[in-house]
């Protein structure tokens, strides 16, 4: 049998800032090519090297710190954390926000806030590792629905309310799974938990700058409340960095009881003002969520033109199933060969026999990549 390499860092280095901002050179000695275009991070919007970005982290950094120096609560809070807090709830429309050093973080410390040992919390079966964990930190009784499938979760829900009937329990799920591209049908799920009266909580890592009314989500505009939003900076705000969104009551019981929103140094002050820049320029163009969208579903209209099957889901996140670990990273190869940087995903990050390319749309692709891509993805 063929050993499977593991895992390998990856060292990018941004080819020049003057040139094409989606070439990186690769400073792996062993790469044959000097540059390659970029398939594979989540910079949907291709913001993380935009001017406006890089003045608002410099000015930022230079009148209030590189780095907090303390905890929001110690010494840490500045005016661009409160500038950027009231923004981003005005944006979602949400009461409060609290700032997070990262999504890992505020994930675990969402779901510490809305279960405890007793209550009765339902995943959906590919949640994020940090959701897991959380789950995991608070001893609930746990279990794990079929992916995005609303009637295995009602059932488990009606289940849990007629044995548990005095624990309120707690739905998680992802608005865009980030391995498989695919969407919850959000609307059916608010109205599920609004009926057994659950909470909800919802990672919007990979929707928010795309999906919904001008990039706000698939939260924005839900009929029921969810009881938490997560979202980060770090992939189509192009920053670093991550938030919760919540009614007024749950962000204080968070700030005031939350040991991962207290314990930790307050959001970098340079990253807080890159994502406020982003913010203001995904609010600047409301249509480039729309635009990112149209590239996907055309991309995978071509994708099942050239014989392939259609790739799930409707977004950024294109997921093409190889099955085997040999095969995903064999095409991983012949895509670097082509000049396309595609990183294959393999167990334990996506179940086995399920490797994959997770080809990541930017807004500001080159002319012609597809044509790369399939040439890439159909030579033997
Ligand atoms: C769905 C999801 N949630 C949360 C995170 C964590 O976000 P951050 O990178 O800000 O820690 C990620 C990042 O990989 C993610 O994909």
């Amino acid at each position: 049998m063929t050993k499977i390499p593991p895992y390998r860092r990856r060292t990018l280095r941004i080819w020049t800032h003057s040139q094409n901002p989606n070439e990186l050179e690769t400073c792996e000695p062993e790469a044959q090519s000097s540059s390659l275009i970029d398939l594979a991070s989540n910079d949907y919007l291709g913001l993380s090297r935009h001017p406006n970005l890089i003045e608002a982290a410099q000015s930022v950094m230079h009148s209030q710190g590189v780095g907090a120096g303390g905890s929001r609560l110690v010494t840490g809070s500045r005016p661009i954390h409160k500038e950027m807090e009231e923004a981003l709830a005005n944006w979602l429309g949400r009461e409060r926000v609290l700032l997070f050093p990262s999504g890992f973080q505020a994930n675990i410390a969402a779901v510490l806030a809305l279960a405890n040992r007793s209550s009765p919390v339902f995943a959906d079966r590919l949640i994020h590792h940090s959701l897991l964990l959380g789950v995991k930190a608070c001893g609930a009784r746990f279990q794990r629905y079929a992916h995005n499938d609303l009637k295995d979760l009602g059932r488990r829900l009606y289940i849990s309310r007629q044995k548990f009937p005095k624990q309120q329990p707690l739905v998680i799920t992802e608005s865009l799974f980030s391995m498989e591209g695919t969407n919850p049908q959000l609307k059916g799920m608010a109205e599920l938990c609004d009926k057994y009266e659950a909470k909800l909580l919802v990672d919007e890592a990979h929707a928010l700058g795309v999906f919904g009314n001008q990039g706000r989500g698939l939260c924005y505009g839900l009929p029921a409340p969810v009881g938490i939003i997560s979202g980060t900076f770090g992939k189509a705000f192009g920053s670093g960095g991550a938030f919760l969104a919540s009614d007024a009551k749950t962000a204080e019981d968070l700030l005031q009881k939350s040991g991962a929103f207290r314990y930790t140094t307050a959001l970098a002050p340079p990253l807080t003002a890159a994502a406020l820049a982003a913010l203001k320029l995904i609010e600047a163009n409301p249509k480039w969520g729309l635009e990112l969208l149209e590239k996907a579903q055309n991309w995978r209209s071509l994708l099942v033109k050239n014989g392939f099957h259609r790739p799930p889901g409707s977004g950024q996140i294109i997921s093409i199933v190889f099955g085997s670990d040999e095969l995903a990273l064999r095409r991983q190869n012949q895509l670097e060969e082509k000049g396309i940087l595609s990183i294959a995903i393999r167990p334990p990050t996506v179940p086995e026999g399920t490797s994959r390319l997770r080809l990541a749309i930017r807004k500001d692709l080159p002319n012609g990549v597809f044509k790369k891509l399939l040439a890439g993805l159909t030579e033997e």
